[in-house]
């Protein structure tokens, strides 16, 4: 009965170890990359409906509006702190090291998806699809301005 038990226990220490190969370490930079990659990624998610609705591909629903903008608002501002040093030139990155290098350039076109993106919440807290539909264009003029600039071409 114990030694079954001692059996069994070793087995999953060896099935515990193997998992953990599976899953090499990440360093700290692709840590950061993955980070930022997601946080694009849940932030485009909630702004792609919006897209929609301004292009009349989807029906304008207020509610839905209302609810992906705040989100897209709320998670912009996060995209800050998705920049550090060390995430530079990592891996599979599509960020431009020029994002370190013109620190002003950068800052001053995430602060125009910020303002753009918070006035697309005020807009779509009033319900009305034409307010909407300028702010989205808006914002998306912002995400252009950025990737232009910023952001690998033929990556993503
Ligand atoms: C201030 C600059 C900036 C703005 C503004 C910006 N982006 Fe990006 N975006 C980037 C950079 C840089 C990357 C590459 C990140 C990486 O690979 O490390 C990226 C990557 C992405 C990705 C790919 C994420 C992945 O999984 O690799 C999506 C999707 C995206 N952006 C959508 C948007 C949308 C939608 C907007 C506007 C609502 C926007 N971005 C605004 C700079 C910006």
């Amino acid at each position: 009965m114990k030694q079954s038990f001692r059996a069994l226990a070793l087995l999953a220490a060896v099935f515990m170890l193997q998992a953990s190969q599976a899953h090499p370490t990440q360093t700290r930079g692709e840590e950061e990359v993955d980070y930022r990659q997601s946080l694009y990624t849940v932030m485009a998610g909630n702004f792609h409906p919006l897209g929609a609705m301004a292009e009349g591909k989807m029906p304008f629903n207020a509610a839905e509006a209302k609810l992906r903008a705040e989100r897209v608002a709320f998670l912009v501002p996060m995209l800050k702190e998705a920049f550090p040093a060390d995430s530079n030139g990592v891996g599979h990155t599509a960020a431009k090291p020029e994002i370190w290098k013109d620190k002003d350039g950068f800052s001053k076109a995430l602060q125009l998806l910020i303002d753009k993106s918070a006035a697309l919440a005020v807009a779509a807290n009033t319900g009305d699809a034409d307010k909407v539909k300028a702010a989205v264009q808006e914002t998306g003029k912002a995400c252009k301005n950025c990737h232009d600039k910023f952001k690998v071409k033929d990556k993503d």
